[in-house]
């Protein structure tokens, strides 16, 4: 098991440049299974959820070529439908070739997906909607099959905008007979990234970034290019990053309009930040303010950088009140916060962190992708080592982390059963 030892306290500075956004990628790598030509994908993230997701598409009969960070995905001859438990259970994003597959083959079998323990997260919407559109589900033995003879476009209404409904349902509108028009639906940016590389494809979406997507279906889909849209909660980490460790850092190649519930949350707090065209620059040298905040979908607060700012918040000045709306079980870190020393009470849905001045370091576990990230926020920041352990969670979400924070003056180390990697 892989951890990181990290010698708090360092102000860091200097520039750190955001890779291809991993939930945009995760989607957009599915999508390619609907394209009867070859795909080159830009700025694909070197992840290890990336990689689950390449050998999802390969065990599904694509050809996958990764160089660098370009991904050429040839889905022309797809010889399987079926996915097994093993590589399903490693990710819930794995859910995402159903839309694709079952609109191209009319046919898929999977075992339901795995992911983070952050709380139950089921597939109805994505299996209502798929029915509306004409599927035919049964769920037995713990797999999902789903077949049509051709999915039609029609009308649905999502009960909540879930993100990963709302991608598996367009995409499978896109080959349906007809027009689907989709109410209710999620608006991050990764759906606007999928929607632009649907219609590089030849696919007829509209109304991504809004609550009302409209597809009108086509014959099929052939060949494009496209480049992944900046991480936006990588962003968000750095910032907060900048902030805890009262730093100055320019963030490269981020949206900022993506990120701007942060950035004002942060500004509330009393963190310094310019938007540039080309990125931001975090600046703090002093204690931040407490704040209070409440997860939403976008472009509410994300719920994927809850944690981080949490961490900013344990050593804040004052009281602050944090919600947790999209999921029921993500408050795992605090209890490894409170190892360093942070003040938390949770009731239920809602945790309240009164700040303290500093926090020490301690022997932390990652239970989950952001809840790792916001120990080594926190570590950045504690007095003394913080050894953080299950990393390879980390891993799932940030490309080159550590060798991003040690360019920017951190002393973090990646150790590997007693030996050191750099
Ligand atoms: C995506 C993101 C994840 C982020 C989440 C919310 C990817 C790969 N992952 O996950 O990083 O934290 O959005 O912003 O893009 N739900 C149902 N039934 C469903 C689907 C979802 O009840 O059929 C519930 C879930 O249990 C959860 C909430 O809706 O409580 C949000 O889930 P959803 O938006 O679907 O998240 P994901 O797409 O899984």
């Amino acid at each position: 098991m892989e951890k990181y030892v990290i010698i708090g306290g360092n102000r860091l500075s200097g520039t750190v440049r955001m890779s291809g956004g991993k939930n945009s990628v995760l989607t957009i790598l599915p999508a390619c299974l609907l394209s009867k030509g070859a795909c080159i994908i830009h700025d694909v993230p070197r992840l290890s959820d990336v990689y689950v997701m390449k050998d999802v598409l390969k065990c599904l009969g694509a050809k996958v070529e990764f160089t660098d960070n370009t991904m050429i995905v040839d889905a022309s001859n797809i010889t399987m439908v079926e996915l097994p438990d093993r590589l399903t259970r490693m990710m819930r994003a794995s859910n995402l070739v159903m839309g694709p597959i079952l609109a191209r083959f009319h046919h898929i079998i999977m075992a339901y997906p795995g992911g983070c323990s952050i709380g139950s997260r089921p597939m109805d919407q994505h299996l209502r909607g798929l029915k509306i559109l004409g599927a035919e589900i049964v769920e037995k033995y713990g797999y999902i099959e789903a077949k049509t003879n051709g999915l039609v476009g029609n009308e649905i209404c999502l009960d909540f905008p879930s993100v990963g409904a709302t991608e598996n349902l367009v995409m499978a509108a896109t080959l349906a007979n007809g027009i689907t028009t989709i109410r209710n639906t999620a608006r991050e940016p990764e759906i606007v990234d999928l929607q632009i590389f649907l219609n590089a494809m030849g696919a007829k979406v509209k109304g991504a970034g809004t609550d009302v997507i409209k597809i009108v279906g086509v014959k099929e889909l052939g060949a494009a290019e496209h480049t992944i849209i900046p991480d936006r909660i990588e962003a968000s980490t750095f910032m907060v990053i900048g902030a805890i460790t009262q730093g100055n850092i320019f963030i490269k190649n981020v949206i900022a309009e993506h990120v701007e519930t942060v950035i004002s949350k942060l500004r509330e707090a009393g963190i310094e930040i310019k938007e540039y065209d080309n990125g931001i620059r975090v600046k703090c040298n002093k204690r931040p303010r407490s704040v209070d905040f409440k997860t939403m979908p976008f472009s509410g607060f994300p719920t994927d950088v809850q944690a981080q700012v949490m961490g900013l918040m344990t050593v804040s000045e004052g009281t602050s009140i944090v919600t947790e709306t999209i999921f029921e079980n993500r408050y795992k870190h605090v209890d490894e916060f409170r190892r360093m020393g942070a003040d938390i009470r949770v009731e239920g849905r809602v945790a309240i962190i009164k700040g303290v001045k500093s926090l020490s370091g301690a022997y932390v576990e990652s239970s989950d992708l952001r809840a790792g990230a916001a120990l080594v926020v926190a570590g950045l920041a504690a007095e003394g080592a913080t050894v953080v352990d299950n990393i390879n969670l980390i891993d799932r979400g940030y490309e080159g982390f550590e060798q991003k924070l040690r360019r920017i003056g951190a002393d973090i180390l990646r150790v590997d059963g007693g030996k050191e990697r750099h």
